[in-house]
């Protein structure tokens, strides 16, 4: 399978921008993206700041809104766009509880019209939708999600993103559109909007605020390097099969409780506070997320054992990457703190 022209939705986002940078930087990837952002509150240009000039005629860039039918089959016809990675979405569980309008505008919606688009163009070779563990709900203390486990979305952003699978595979079986789901677990690393876990905590934890763990921090995600999600990616769209979905994981499995601990410990290390001061002591248990889903944790046997790929990361290595980023990136921090983030922290967090 040979891309020329590949939509990237969303790509002016947390792992869509180091989607982007990571693609156009190998070898085995000769042809031009498209990257298709609508610019929310989450998307940020400067995340791909020169990337046009570091590869002339390779990227480009068009502001639209993935909801807007027309306009996406105008793009489709104008760029000859031959295949999708589909990342654009409403990504946050906190502001879909709050507000799940713009979940199922764009992570839905948006998904059918770019499908739609899609099995009406000549010459499509692949749409790959980039989705969430959190579709298959909540487990106990055993058990790993596997390609088979049913679907049970307990969150609006977990069932939009459920819905918008669906659509996938039934747009494969129904109209032999080549399509491709995986996935992934929770995420971190450079350019991640400071909403999430990870960066909130990094950055509360450098200015001396509190750290809101929710409920009794027991809760636990399986964590993965940004790089690599990238990584599994390219190596889905190059050599999974049509109609197939991938479990991508990072065998990272962690309480959210050890996690804040550990971004503590690495930030007193790496950029000390004041004398013989632990950041732990910021650590502050808040009222727990409704509905919060207790464990999610990934069975990645299929894609190391079909397509021989591993996450090259550790939590550790990963994280102290990760800090060391936001450490280095003080100004892009100061800009993505705009009203619209002061809002949201207020609202959310209050205080
Ligand atoms: P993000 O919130 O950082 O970025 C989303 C991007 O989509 C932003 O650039 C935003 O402007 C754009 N966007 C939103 N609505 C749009 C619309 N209507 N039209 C065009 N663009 C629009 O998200 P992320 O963390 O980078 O996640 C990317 C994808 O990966 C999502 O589909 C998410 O469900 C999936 N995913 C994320 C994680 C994670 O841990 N972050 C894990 C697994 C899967
Ligand atoms: P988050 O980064 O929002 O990802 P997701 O909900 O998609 O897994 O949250 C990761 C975990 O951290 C989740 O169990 C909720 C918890 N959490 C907190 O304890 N405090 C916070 O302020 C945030 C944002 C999340």
């Amino acid at each position: 399978m040979i891309i020329k022209n590949l939509m990237v939705t969303g790509g002016c986002g947390f792992i869509g921008s180091n989607f982007i940078r990571d693609l156009l930087a190998r070898p085995d990837f000769t042809g031009r993206i498209i990257n298709v952002d609508k610019l929310t509150y989450a998307g940020n240009p400067e995340n791909l700041a020169g990337i046009g000039e570091e590869y002339p005629g390779r990227y480009l860039f068009r502001k639209a809104d993935i909801c807007d039918r027309r306009l996406v089959r105008e793009l489709f016809e104008m760029d000859e766009v031959d295949a999708v990675c589909h990342f654009a979405a409403e990504s946050h569980v906190d502001r879909s509880i709050r507000h799940p309008e713009d979940f199922i505008q764009t992570n839905i919606t948006g998904t059918f019209n770019l499908l739609e688009t899609a099995r009406a163009s000549r010459g499509f070779v692949l749409f790959y939708q980039v989705s969430t563990d959190e579709v298959y709900g909540s487990l106990g203390a055993a058990g790993y999600f596997t390609e088979e486990t049913p679907y049970r979305p307990n969150s609006p952003y977990s069932a939009s993103k459920a819905a918008a699978d669906h659509l996938v595979r039934a747009y494969h079986h129904t109209y032999g559109l080549p399509a491709i789901i995986s996935n992934c677990s929770n995420n971190y690393g450079p350019y991640q909007f400071p909403e999430k876990l990870v960066p909130l905590m990094i950055l509360n934890a450098l200015e001396g605020k509190p750290l809101p763990v929710y409920g009794d921090g027991k809760n636990v995600r399986d964590w993965l390097y940004v790089g690599d999600h990238c990584d599994a990616i390219w190596t889905v769209m190059k050599e999974g099969a049509p109609g197939e979905t991938y479990n991508i994981g990072g065998n990272s499995e962690m309480e959210n409780i050890v996690i804040v601990e550990m971004i503590c410990d690495v930030l007193d290390e790496m950029a000390p506070a004041s004398p013989g001061r632990s950041r732990r002591n910021l650590i502050a248990f808040v009222k727990d997320r409704p509905g919060h889903d207790r464990r999610y944790a990934i069975d990645a046997t299929k894609i190391r054992r079909e397509l021989h790929w591993a996450p090259r990361e550790s939590f550790v290595s990963g994280l102290r990457k990760t800090i060391a980023w936001y450490l280095d990136n003080r100004v892009w921090i100061d800009h993505v703190r705009s009203g619209s983030y002061q809002d949201w922290i207020q609202e959310h967090y209050g205080g």
